[in-house]
């Protein structure tokens, strides 16, 4: 078959290239020029009249009054993995495109081939396409699972033309592409793997899930700098975002929403992956809590809002005698440069040096805190560990901490107290700005990080 011609543009700025190129000449960026076919073929007239999820018209020309748009209730379909469902917003939505990143061998392939299976024992067409593994190596891992996936369709077929058209013959429900790295269109000429293809073949993807009414779940590895698949060019079209992560020698695995155009973002499901696949979490504040050794310095409860739900997690941190040199600062699971900030703010406000001291902070369970909520219980861990003073075991810390000391109430407080409430803590250390009443709890009012010290050393 006769190619297509391609133009290479830049994913930055646009600019078009006569041949592939490492860097944009207009712009220069790096990696960033990608494959494209000159003109695409859009099947408008067969999409003319069907309908997409959310009830509008594809391909219609003619607009319509927004009033008059016809609503339907969003159809979900539940895959019966509860806390798969729920990062969803309730379950895969008909029509959708759901994008599933992680690092390899954290378990996103063992996630779909469960939901594929529960999806097939409750009525739905599954198709899964597999080019990262052979339909054999597929049946293996299947075999292992809880889950019976004997019914699921396998394609062992990297080439899209080929799995779109077997998805149509099978009028699939639901088509997993495993890996979108590993398919390639033959529109293109480039590898599969490299960026145009994967724009484009997400593309296509998209446009059959809208035109078919399947839902399309791909698979994304994550590059070394946190990106799916080259510059996160996939997060923009599709409707759903999903990463799966978590420290692979731990048995937690945390999904984690960070797009979904059907339900609220920052969602977070917890799966332990077992010998028999991944089994849901249904209680993670429990789970991250249990390991939790009372009466030891340097450990700090918190927390955090994942999305719409509270979870709460212990902050450790242990400051050492520097053996020599510069002392180090080492962050697990929270932004270095945030630490460097509390360890200043400690110094100058409340007098209380970690100058020659090595300084290891980390948040259990592979968590990873991104809000300034959890600042009082990093400093509260700090100063419990130079101090060698345990914090009472019944207290959670709540707040954010201002470059001069001053602490903060978070948002969601009373979610977070509840949550706090409900595994036996009774007490909140932290702004009593705004603090709302829970039963069994009381809030210890501390403004200052000076007043934290005093706290935590009487
Ligand atoms: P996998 O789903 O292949 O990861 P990904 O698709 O993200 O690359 O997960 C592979 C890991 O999970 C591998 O180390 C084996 C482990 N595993 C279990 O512990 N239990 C199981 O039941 C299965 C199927 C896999
Ligand atoms: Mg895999």
């Amino acid at each position: 078959m006769a190619k297509a011609k391609s133009v290479y543009r830049c994913t930055e700025c646009g600019h078009d290239h006569p041949k592939w190129a490492g860097r944009c000449e207009a712009c220069g960026a790096w990696n960033a020029v990608a494959e494209e076919p000159v003109s695409v073929v859009r099947p408008s007239a067969s999409a003319r009249g069907r309908r997409t999820a959310a009830g509008g018209l594809v391909g219609g020309v003619k607009p319509a009054r927004l009033r008059d748009v016809a609503t339907q209730p969003l159809e979900r379909w539940r895959t019966g993995l509860p806390e798969f469902d729920f990062v969803l917003g309730g379950g895969i939505v008909p029509g959708s495109m759901i994008l599933i990143g992680g690092e390899p061998g954290i378990g996103k392939s063992t996630l779909l081939l469960q939901a594929a299976a529960r999806l097939e024992t409750a009525g739905r067409t599954v198709l899964y396409a597999s080019g990262e593994e052979s339909p054999d190596q597929l049946r293996l891992r299947a075999d292992r699972l809880a889950e019976d996936a004997g019914a699921v369709h396998v394609l062992g077929e990297t080439r899209l033309e080929a799995i779109i058209g077997a998805a149509g013959a099978l009028a699939a429900d639901v088509v997993v592409i495993d890996s979108i790295q590993t398919v390639y269109t033959d529109t293109l000429e480039s590898a599969p793997g490299n960026v145009g293809q994967v724009r484009e073949c997400s593309g296509q993807l998209m446009r059959f899930a809208k035109e078919s009414g399947s839902t399309v779940i791909v698979v994304g590895h994550v590059t070394k700098g946190g990106g799916i698949a080259g510059p996160k060019t996939l997060e923009h079209i599709v409707d759903t975002v999903l990463y799966f992560e978590g420290e692979v020698a731990l048995d937690y695995r945390l999904l984690r929403t960070t797009k979904n155009r059907f339900g609220s973002v920052d969602e977070l499901g917890v799966f332990s992956m077992t010998e028999r696949g991944l089994v849901p979490v249904p209680n993670p504040s429990a789970v991250f809590l249990a390991a939790r050794a009372a009466g030891i310095s340097g450990s700090a409860v918190t927390a955090l809002m994942e999305g719409t739900r509270p979870v709460l997690v212990e902050v450790q941190a242990l400051a050492a005698r520097s053996g020599y040199g510069t002392p180090q600062r080492v962050a697990t699971g929270l932004d270095p440069k945030r630490l460097a900030v509390l360890l200043a703010v400690l110094e100058r406000r409340a007098q209380m040096s970690f100058v020659d001291l090595d300084v290891f902070v980390q948040v259990t369970a592979g968590v990873r805190v991104t809000e300034p909520g959890a600042d009082l219980a990093v400093a509260a861990a700090l100063v419990s560990s130079l101090l060698n003073r345990p914090a009472p075991p019944d207290v959670i810390f709540l707040g954010e901490i201002g470059l001069g000391g001053e602490i903060r109430p978070s948002g969601a407080v009373e979610r977070r107290i509840a949550e706090a409430a409900r595994l036996g803590f009774r007490r909140v250390f932290g702004s009593a700005l705004g603090a709302p009443q829970v039963a069994g709890v009381s809030v210890v009012g501390l403004d200052h990080v000076e007043q934290l010290v005093r706290t935590l050393a009487a």
